[in-house]
């Protein structure tokens, strides 16, 4: 039997998996099985997302967010839900949408509705997902652009009313590098000042083979933490093809989908021992800080349903969880259950 990453880091801290429509409605029971094996908290990838949970305006479709609520009762694994407040993923009717008025209609509702259903049924929510820019600055989007900064707090306040006992979280991704993160620092100590409550920070961690940040993410974990935040890897995944790989060429992707697949004989060992030492370092840099770190959860479960093969363009063969697309442990994984 392959050891379970969950049992494994038990006392350290959780270990999370995103999850799918076709996994959460467990179309496969051998795969159910594998996932519950390993995991004890998830995330939907998509499903709780404001696109799909009010595809018009004013209606709702809950559809297969209840099933995942389902499903974390049945296989005893937290849901974090991801996410209430975000620029992308909306519904396509907020394209039309231009009025401070009626966005505040739909940012209040849409909180208040998502997160009153959900009260006491997830652990947490992303509350906030990706409201900064690079340089520290708020990123332009339609709440920022109608009301003002202050959505974020507001975000908060909202969710804690109308779900008490759920932590609340801030999640983004590179708010490990400096500027980013002094942003979010900034963010954090706003909401906090306005007496509203903030439990965690989430730091996605998609990053690149080869080139962790692994002295700006202990820098992270430590600053984060003084702020009496719990901190969380919240979607992990390595990267594996090079980065000129990142923007292939769309003319070259339709007349030769192959050439989107650098490695068409599987990852190469150089490559995979690589992901492996990389995977090492980053938990051996989690376990240094449990006492700072509740999760660490992988965008996806295995290597087939990645992201990271559709984007930034569709068809690319990706390689960069702990497991291959048959399930089966890589060298990371070993690495990584070494540790505990
Ligand atoms: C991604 C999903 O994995 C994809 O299936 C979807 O097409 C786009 O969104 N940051 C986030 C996640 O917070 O919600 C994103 O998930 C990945 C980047």
């Amino acid at each position: 039997e392959i050891p379970s990453l969950k049992k494994a880091f038990k006392k350290a801290f959780n270990i999370g998996t995103a999850l799918n429509t076709a996994q959460i409605e467990e179309k496969d029971p051998a795969q159910t099985a594998f996932i519950t094996h390993q995991f004890n908290m998830a995330t939907p990838e998509n499903v709780m997302k404001s696109a799909i949970l009010q595809p018009k305006w004013g209606e709702y479709n809950f559809e297969i967010a209840d099933k995942l609520i389902e499903y974390g009762k049945k296989h005893s694994m937290k849901i974090n839900g991801h996410t209430l407040i975000w620029h992308s993923q909306l519904p396509s009717f907020m394209r039309n949408i231009h009025s401070k008025d009626s966005v505040n209609t739909f940012f209040t509702n849409h909180i208040k509705t998502v997160a009153g259903r959900y009260k006491g049924k997830v652990f947490s929510w992303d509350v906030v997902n990706e409201a900064l820019n690079e340089d520290g600055s708020m990123r332009k989007s339609v709440f920022l652009t109608y009301l003002g900064e202050d959505f974020v707090t507001e975000a908060f306040r909202l969710t804690q009313e109308a779900s008490p006992n759920t932590e609340l979280y801030y999640n983004d991704y590179n708010n490990e590098q400096p500027a980013k993160r002094a942003g979010c620092i900034a963010l954090i100590k706003k909401i906090q000042n306005a007496g509203v409550r903030i439990d965690g920070v989430g730091i996605q961690g998609h990053w690149h083979v080869g080139k962790i940040p692994l002295k700006e993410i202990e820098e992270s974990i430590l600053q984060y933490a003084d702020l009496g935040l719990k901190v969380m890897f919240t979607e992990l995944d390595i990267e594996v093809l090079p980065r000129d790989f990142q923007g292939a060429d769309i003319n070259q992707r339709m007349t030769n989908n192959t050439a989107l697949n650098p490695y068409p004989n599987g990852l190469p060992e150089n490559v995979q021992q690589q992901l492996a030492d990389d995977y090492e370092a980053l938990f051996k840099l989690f376990l240094k800080h449990k006492d700072k770190i509740t999760r660490v959860t992988f965008w996806g479960v295995n290597d087939a349903n990645s992201w990271l093969n559709n984007w930034p363009v569709r068809g690319r063969t990706n390689y960069p969880l702990l497991f291959d697309r048959n399930n089966q442990p890589k060298p990371a994984f070993y690495k990584v259950i070494a540790l505990k």
